[in-house]
């Protein structure tokens, strides 16, 4: 018996958002980005659309696609670092909207790495028997980050253009800022029989770096969590070093993949499609250079969505499976590298 994914579903934020139009609050360029990061345009949510809101539009699409009764699933495991609130988490929202009854919903932040920690989880939780269907969901409103308040003119509608101040404090953060877009993806597993199904796990945690990529305030680590001089500094906002996590990245995520490759009794080269975290087309350029895959093995899509973080997995995986470049028995390797750090790869035979 092997844990095997039965269907997968996306949605993205409501608002087209391109290179171009950032370059009306900060000082940055479409050539930039493009250049940088491969990024040509992303998804922003309207104010009032939640993390759990994107889980929740994902996670019917998936089970649509399962073809399955949604009162099948028996457990939610949701990953995000961009909750609704602090607490509760996004699991227990999801199970409400999704009208449930009172399953286990479990919460998981391992930030681009969540979605793969997720799928290992779902498949302990499945093999183990403890669960018969599971829903996975990767969802993130990053919006909630963005220094500036000139929304309505990002979007094309009345309202005011930043003053010369406001652009120089937007484009404080335009290295992390232009990164980043809002959607969710979705999984259902299930247990089956034959040969399909999910193969092997390669997990990793190194804490001790954690600073390259974190959010400063709104932590118990300070005393009142949240507090108006740290919003004024724009710790709220992530602080990055991108540098050093473009290095990590380059180096852990073929690392991790030959790992899991190694001990699944697996060669790199058979390998049919590697789907990696979309964090930057660049980092994954020098991913599939390493590993030594052709062109035809690796699915990117960073291009339209950004950085979606726990989301990038789950939609590059339907996309994939939607043009058909996932095929029956084919060997899909994921991967991903994010805050923490947490890095890891899964292998599944389709
Ligand atoms: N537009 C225009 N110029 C910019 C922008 C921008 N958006 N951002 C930075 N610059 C400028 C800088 O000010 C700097 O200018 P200077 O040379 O005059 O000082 C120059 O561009 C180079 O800046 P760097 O930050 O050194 O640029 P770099 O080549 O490192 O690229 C980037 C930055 C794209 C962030 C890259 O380092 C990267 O992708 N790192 C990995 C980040 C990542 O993947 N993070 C997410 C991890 S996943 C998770 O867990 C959430």
């Amino acid at each position: 018996m092997r844990t095997q994914i039965i269907g997968t579903g996306f949605v993205t934020g409501e608002h087209l958002v391109k290179n171009e139009d950032l370059a009306k609050l900060m000082d940055t360029s479409d050539a930039w980005i493009r250049e940088r990061s491969g990024i040509e345009q992303r998804y922003y949510v309207e104010a009032g659309t939640a993390t759990s809101d994107l889980g929740l539009g994902a996670a019917e699409k998936a089970i649509a696609d399962a073809g399955i009764d949604k009162g099948e699933i028996d457990y939610i495991v949701f990953a995000t670092m961009t909750p609704d609130h602090y607490f509760p988490g996004c699991g227990g929202l999801l199970q409400h909207k999704l009208g449930l009854k009172t399953i286990p919903a479990l919460d998981i932040r391992q930030q681009c790495t969540g979605f793969i920690y997720g799928l290992q989880i779902c498949d302990a939780l499945v093999r183990s028997k403890v669960a018969r269907t599971v829903l996975l969901v990767g969802a993130e409103v990053h919006s909630g980050f963005m220094p500036w308040t000139q929304w309505d003119h990002l979007f094309g509608r009345e309202g005011p253009a930043p003053t010369a101040g406001e652009k120089d404090w937007n484009s404080k953060f335009r290295d992390r800022t232009v990164l980043f877009g809002d959607a969710a993806g979705a999984v259902v597993l299930q247990a089956g029989e034959g040969e399909s199904g999910l193969l092997g796990f390669k997990l990793h945690s190194d804490g001790s770096d954690f600073k390259s990529l974190y959010v400063p305030s709104g932590g118990f680590a300070s005393r009142p969590y949240v507090s108006d001089t740290d919003f004024k500094a724009g710790r709220h906002i992530p602080e990055m070093d991108g540098r050093a996590v473009f290095k990590m990245a380059v180096k852990r995520m073929p690392e991790v993949v030959r790992e899991v490759c190694g001990e699944s009794g697996y060669g790199v080269e058979q390998i049919d499609l590697l789907i990696a975290h979309q964090a930057n087309l660049r980092i994954c350029e020098v991913v599939q250079r390493s590993l030594g895959l052709a062109d035809e093995k690796v699915f990117n899509n960073i291009q339209r969505y950004g950085n979606t973080t726990a989301a990038t997995i789950p939609i590059a995986l339907d996309e994939a499976r939607k043009a058909g470049r996932v095929k029956q028995g084919a060997l899909v390797c994921f991967v991903g590298l994010g805050a923490g750090f947490h890095w890891g790869a899964a292998l599944l035979r389709a």
